[in-house]
């Protein structure tokens, strides 16, 4: 059977990609957010599994405001890269995996979590920069990514308790995959971040480390917290991170259920500011 070995965290900033392809990680700005990464490049090494599930959000690039899925798994062979604002950046095309995620969209929504299935849909800097960040500049990605674009973009967007519940889905779908898989959930987007109004700029490193600490000892209580909460504390774009509860509710602990030794903390790093956002970025271990 499919087992899901490690959960990884991070933002996605566009800027990061940006610094990437035009050769800018040494500049002393940018060497303070890619520094939290060395380990983790390391750490990828050793741990490459055969397929991300990679939960992301679509910035308007592959999904416009004519049509808004809630939640959408990819199930195409291929993903073509695509982006706003600095375009699409020069990384390798994302290789999926069909059967995997045709059994997860089987598997969930026979479980009443309603996905869209897309088999045809381009990714941004939501899914490119997380995979930049772990792998560094590479000719083709090391393994298969099954993108899983969830809307933070126009509400209403789902709930951080919806959101957990359907990583338990995740889990129990991936973990019922008749092959012997390494499969990685990765949760991405946030932290604080607003980039529009009256507030934009605004960054809340004491609620981005309160959220970090309750997403390894307490996902459970994090997944209560309401998205008023999310948008009046971490901005606007903060209602990204409840992307993160669905990775978590992908680890073993969760499913173990109360009492459970939390996963391994890996790796955990957090710093301010990359372009208009506070970088946030974990790694835990079955
Ligand atoms: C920025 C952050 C985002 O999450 C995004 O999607 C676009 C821009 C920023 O910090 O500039
Ligand atoms: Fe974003």
């Amino acid at each position: 059977m499919a087992r899901i070995g490690a959960s990884v965290y991070t933002s996605h900033v566009p800027a990061i990609g940006a610094a990437m392809d035009l050769g800018k990680t040494h500049e002393p700005y940018w060497q303070k957010v890619f520094s939290g990464y060395e380990f983790s490049r390391q750490w990828m090494k050793q741990h490459v599994p055969d397929v991300i599930f990679l939960v992301y959000n679509d910035h308007a690039t592959s999904f416009s405001l004519e049509v808004i899925p809630t939640f959408a798994i990819g199930t195409a062979a291929e993903f073509a890269v695509a982006d706003e604002g600095w375009g699409p950046r020069p990384v390798p095309k994302v290789i999926g995996h069909p059967e995997l995620a045709s059994h997860i969209a089987q598997s969930v929504i026979q479980d009443d979590f309603d996905l869209t299935i897309v088999n045809k849909m381009d990714v941004d800097h939501g899914l490119t920069v997380p995979l930049s960040l772990l792998f560094g500049p590479v000719d083709a990605w090391p393994c298969r990514v099954i993108p899983f674009a969830v809307n933070v973009v126009q509400y209403p967007v789902p709930s951080g308790r919806r959101c957990f519940m359907l990583g338990q889905a995740i889990r129990r779908a991936i973990e019922s995959f008749d092959e012997p898989l390494n499969v990685q959930v990765w949760g991405t987007g946030g932290m604080s971040h607003q980039l529009q109004g009256p507030r934009a700029g605004l960054i809340n490193k004491a609620w981005d480390n309160r959220f970090l600490d309750r997403l390894i000892a307490d996902p459970a209580g994090l997944a209560q917290v309401p998205h008023i909460e999310y948008v009046r504390e971490a901005g606007s774009e903060g209602i990204e991170l409840v992307m993160w509860l669905i990775a978590r509710g992908a680890m073993s602990d969760v499913a173990a259920g109360a009492g459970a030794t939390p996963p391994k903390v890996a790796h955990r790093f957090y710093h301010v500011p990359a372009s208009n956002t506070a970088v946030g970025h974990l790694i835990l271990e079955n």
